[in-house]
């Protein structure tokens, strides 16, 4: 596995050297920087009448997001064209899966592990949906760019800090799409707290947080579920937040994060570790012993002064929660389940409680995102989809390709949301020490631009 820093970081100074030398982060982070701009802000391209997709990685992830085309394949707005796997099984079961609804076959990719690079070249694609393994991701997306495809990509997009810097100077220099497919952006109840933090229910927001608490034991140690149990891997020798963006995307929309408001530093700090190796002793695992603390929690500050605290876990087992808290000096959510309160104007309406559920509801029926409810009806149809949003999400990336738009979450979000991962990383083998976060957007992050996820179309 790389280093987090990446492979040149790597050769100018040992990670494993880090703890005792005298060296500035600072210069460290800069000293991988590439030559950026911040010009994608508000990047659009002429109109595809009809996207053409490429799809790389068909395990589960790439079999959920193939499904979610089925309405804009059968109202003619996208086509997949080609499917990549090294798995061949998995390239004709989804071949066939396609088939149901869409009449033209793909071409399919699935000799070898450099053979997705022949679909990226296909002149007969306009975007490269990408839902490989996490370390594939950057090299794919850069590749796809660089044949003069649109890459979307699973979360998170970006590995190592010099993944990030190698993203943003490609996407500039090629005027290529790079989207995250961060989901979580577009769930209903995030989509509600959005529309209420954007109609100042909130009043301003001092603080924020979020999680991604998913119990992945029984996943990670399974043989068969990830490829050749990838993700176990990642928790043998990195310790950190791996998964960052479904908890940070959201938050960093309500934060208006890229634009008006950036991350200014973080600290962070993981628990030691034992209830996976408890679990894959128990199970008899061929790995138990693992470097990935059980908890992870990640706090940032904005350079506005606002603070955000992240956790990961994946190792306890316990109900799945992304928390979603927004503080405002009016208002106060809180996720899993959703719960608002709102604070009095004076001090006899001050309260210890949240609202009841008629109250709530009143809420909840006046700021329910628009494009939540507009696209309610066909999203049903697509309920496994984490119960809509993948629908949303890819409905959202394609219209606004067909149309010309910019897109919802821009080149910078993703790599901005992903980079919290190799620095949490850092932070954690540096006894918490507090990092600076490189500013990607060369500082174009001050525009007090509006968010593309709140328009209509
Ligand atoms: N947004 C979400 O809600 C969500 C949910 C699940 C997974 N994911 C993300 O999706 C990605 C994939 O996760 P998954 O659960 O589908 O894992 P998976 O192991 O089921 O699928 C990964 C696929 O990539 C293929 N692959 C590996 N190397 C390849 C190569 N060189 N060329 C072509 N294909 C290759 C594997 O054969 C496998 O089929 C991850 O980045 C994960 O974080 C996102």
């Amino acid at each position: 596995m790389q280093s987090i820093l990446g492979a040149s970081a790597l050769t100018a100074m040992p990670y494993a050297s880090l703890a005792n030398k005298d060296y500035s982060i600072v210069q460290l982070l800069e000293s991988v920087s590439a030559k950026t701009t911040g010009s994608l802000f508000g990047f659009r391209v002429d109109p595809i009448d009809k996207v053409r997709v490429g799809i790389i990685g068909l395990g589960n992830r790439g079999n959920t997001l193939l499904e979610m085309f089925q309405w804009l394949v059968e109202n003619d707005r996208a086509e997949i064209v080609g499917l990549a796997d090294i798995n061949e099984k998995k390239v004709i079961a989804a071949k066939e899966k396609l088939s149901v609804w869409q009449k033209t076959a793909p071409q399919t990719f699935s000799k070898g592990k450099n053979n997705w690079k022949n679909l990226a070249k296909q002149d007969d694609v306009d975007l490269l949906v990408i839902a490989t393994p996490w370390e594939l991701h950057t090299p794919m997306a850069i590749y796809g760019m660089n044949q003069g495809k649109h890459v979307a990509c699973e979360v998170p997009i970006a590995y190592t800090i010099q993944d990030c810097w190698d993203l943003v100077q490609t996407a500039e220099e090629t005027k290529k799409h790079c989207v995250m497919l961060e989901n979580c952006c577009y769930n209903e109840e995030e989509l509600f707290v959005l529309n209420m933090v954007e109609n100042g229910v909130f009043g301003d927001l001092t603080h924020v947080e979020g999680a991604y608490l998913h119990d992945l034991r029984a996943l990670m140690l399974s043989e068969d579920y990830y490829e050749d149990q990838w993700r176990l891997k990642h928790h043998i020798s990195r310790d950190g937040n791996f998964y960052t963006t479904h908890g940070l995307g959201p938050l960093s929309y309500y934060l208006k994060i890229g634009r008006g408001d950036t991350y200014s530093h973080l600290t962070s700090m993981s628990s030691r570790e034992l209830n996976l190796s408890r679990t894959a002793q128990q199970q008899n695992s061929k790995f138990t012993q693992f470097k990935c603390g059980d908890m992870n929690t990640t706090l940032i500050k904005t350079a506005l002064g606002k603070t955000i605290m992240l956790q990961f876990d994946v190792h306890t087992g316990r109900p799945y929660s992304r928390i979603n808290k927004v503080v405002g000096t009016k208002a106060v959510h809180d996720g899993y389940p959703s719960r608002l309160y709102i604070d009095g104007e004076e001090p006899e309406f001050w309260g210890h409680n949240w609202l009841n559920n008629e109250e709530y509801n009143e809420y909840k029926t006046k700021y329910n995102h628009p494009l939540f409810n507009q696209l309610k009806e066909i999203s049903e149809n697509f309920k496994q989809g984490h119960g809509g949003m993948d629908f949303v999400m890819i409905y959202r990336l394609i219209t606004c390709l067909n149309l010309g738009l910019p897109l919802d979450i821009n080149l910078y979000d993703g790599v901005m949301w992903s980079a919290i991962t190799p620095l949490s990383e850092l932070s954690v083998a540096e006894k918490s020490k507090s990092i600076p976060i490189p500013d990607f957007t060369s500082g174009q992050w001050k525009a007090t631009n509006s968010l593309e996820i709140m328009r209509s179309f």
